[in-house]
């Protein structure tokens, strides 16, 4: 079937199974990455992106229904047409919060439906936040730290 989406601000003519999940469409049809495939089933966090703001896991969701929502990756972040990192890319980095950094864009994805809904969380907060996002790593403290610096930063 065909649709259209609204991924980061542009309009997307899409063809895909009506269950297709957004993961699929959004690194297959569209080469949008950052948005990763972990456990496929909803439980890690990996594929996480935003959905009119609200973090949605993109691997358990057909793209079809949502259709009217403002979708946003990891790569919608990025200012255009400066290409300047948000300050949650910045201080990911600054904080050398990835290890491997597979569950990173996720990570980011979630703090950023925090920050917008809350500017200055307790650290409390920002860990209940990531709590049911994984990282097999264990770099859940420098991510934290990484939150804790961003929304230290005046919001953009
Ligand atoms: S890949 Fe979507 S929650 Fe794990
Ligand atoms: S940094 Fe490797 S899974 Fe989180």
């Amino acid at each position: 079937m065909a649709f259209t989406l609204s991924v980061n601000g542009d309009n997307h003519l899409i063809d895909a199974e009506e269950d297709t999940p957004l993961l699929y469409v959004l690194r297959d049809e569209l080469g949008l990455n950052g948005a990763k495939y972990g456990c496929g089933v909803g439980q890690c966090g990996t594929c996480t992106v935003l959905s009119n703001g609200a973090p949605l896991r993109s691997c358990i969701v057909p793209a079809a229904s949502l259709v009217g929502q403002q979708l946003t990756t990891l790569e919608g972040l990025v200012r255009r047409p400066e290409g300047t990192l948000s300050r949650l890319q910045r201080a990911f980095l600054t904080e050398q919060a990835g290890q491997c950094a597979y569950c990173i864009p996720g990570m980011i994805m979630t703090a950023e439906a925090l920050l917008r809904e809350k500017a200055t969380p307790s650290e409390a907060e920002v860990r209940t936040a990531l709590d049911a996002n994984l990282c097999r790593c264990g770099s859940h403290n420098r991510i934290v730290r990484a939150v804790m610096r961003a929304a230290a930063e005046k919001p953009e």
